[in-house]
């Protein structure tokens, strides 16, 4: 008998084959229009979204929701948004299972998925073709006091099992990023987390300011992986810069400030993370991506024109894991999970390191309904398990911690 052959796959994005599939990636995270293209798949075999994750998409069979994505990743920023999707409370898979967690001091979210800054835009473009108000929040993407463009081309590379991106800070600056989303986070129904990111303690504090009156917005995380310009330290791999840059954030706001940690400076992390507590951090992220770099062998060259990029996805999965385990067991306060989930088994590895949240990222660039599984996924976990809540799972798998099976 012969195997079926594959139905031919419709790419989730189309890519330009004029264009390397670097910059026809990057043209589908950053929602290019494009003309005469050629699927990706004829490319290399890949699809955008096994580009993305790094894992052959066998049963995934293209749906209306990635047509939509592509549509509207293809238009311009929704400064408005007309339909928001919304199931009803009581039609939710989770609905009735207790899955709130405190993901920071003072922040208590209905369930325990964010999704990762850089990944999910400024969370309005998702709003119309996923349900936004079942995630417990979203966090935006990294926001400078002023517009930058970000980096220049290529900036993003694939790898086996995750992306090389290298996208720098590219935003319209704090107040634009406020008088645009403003009106409409306060519409979605969904926490909003803000990223920060500077190169001195007063950008910090600026984009703080600027947006800490902005409706909707509930916390604030610090990215500290970018180089301070007075000595060009990562703030994120200094315990005292870290400290610095936390305490003078804290001063300004009384919304939780949670710190997110570089992973690139690996024996810094436990002490910046105690080192931020101290300072008066509410929470802290684990973690930021990882340096990689990738080589175009017929141009010798660095695929990425940083020629260094951060490494996201699976890949880092068990590196993000080991350093939450790590973290979670240096400070009191609560530590969110992030890197390379994208099922809630692996958010599940996260909460029982000592996470008490997870944030997803890349994976959404390949099924934008990823967020929504692991929350559906952690609610049959509870039930199936008989838990009275998620937070039972909670660093379980931490040493001396018994297992509450
Ligand atoms: C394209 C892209 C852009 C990102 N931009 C930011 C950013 O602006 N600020 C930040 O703190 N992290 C940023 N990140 C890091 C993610 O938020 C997340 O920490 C990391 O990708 C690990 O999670 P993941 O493997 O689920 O993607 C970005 C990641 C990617 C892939």
């Amino acid at each position: 008998m012969t195997r079926p052959t594959r139905p031919r796959k419709r790419v989730e994005r189309p890519i330009d084959v004029r264009r390397s599939t670097e910059e026809s990636l990057e043209q589908a995270v950053e929602g290019e229009e494009e003309e005469d293209t050629l699927d990706l798949a004829d490319v290399d075999g890949a699809s955008i979204a096994e580009a993305a994750t790094g894992e052959p998409e066998e049963d995934r069979t293209p749906t209306e929701i990635a047509d939509k994505l592509r549509e509207t990743l293809a238009g311009a920023v929704i400064a408005e948004v007309t339909t928001v999707s919304r199931t009803p409370d009581a039609q939710r898979p989770e609905h009735g299972v207790d899955l709130a967690v405190e993901a920071a001091r003072g922040l208590w979210l209905k369930n325990p998925v964010l999704t990762a800054s850089g990944t999910f835009g400024q969370g309005v473009e998702y709003a119309e073709l996923i349900d936004v108000t079942r995630l417990g929040a979203f966090v935006n993407k990294g926001t400078t006091p002023h517009a930058r463009p970000g980096n220049r081309q290529y900036r993003i590379a694939e790898t086996p099992a995750g992306i090389l991106n290298s996208i720098g800070l590219e935003n319209p600056g704090a107040e634009e990023v406020a008088r645009k989303y403003g009106k409409t986070w306060a519409q979605l129904g969904v926490p909003v987390v803000v990223n920060v990111a500077g190169y001195s303690i007063a950008d910090y504090v600026f984009v703080v300011n600027a947006l800490d009156g902005t409706p909707g917005v509930v916390a604030f995380e610090l990215n500290v992986s970018c180089p301070n310009v007075e000595g060009g330290m990562l703030f994120g791999s200094d315990p005292q810069l870290a400290a610095a840059v936390t305490r003078a954030v804290k001063a300004e706001t009384d919304k939780p400030v949670i710190v997110k940690m570089t992973p690139n400076a690996p024996d810094q992390v436990v002490a910046v993370a105690r080192a931020v507590e101290e300072a008066g951090a509410d929470g802290i992220t684990t973690i930021n991506t990882i340096l990689g770099m990738r080589i175009d062998i017929a141009k010798r060259r660095p695929i990425l024109g940083t020629g260094s990029g951060g490494l996201s996805g699976p890949a880092i999965r068990p590196i993000a894991v080991h350093m939450t385990y790590r973290v979670a067991q240096a400070v009191s306060i609560p530590v969110i999970g992030a890197g390379g989930v994208t099922s809630a088994n692996d958010a599940l590895e996260f909460l029982m390191a000592g996470a008490s949240a997870v944030q997803v990222g890349t994976a959404t660039f390949a099924d934008p309904t990823v967020p929504l599984a692991v929350i559906e996924g952690l609610a049959a976990y509870v039930r199936d398990a008989g838990l009275a809540s998620i937070r039972d799972v909670i660093g379980v798998a931490l040493p001396r911690r018994p297992l509450t099976e």
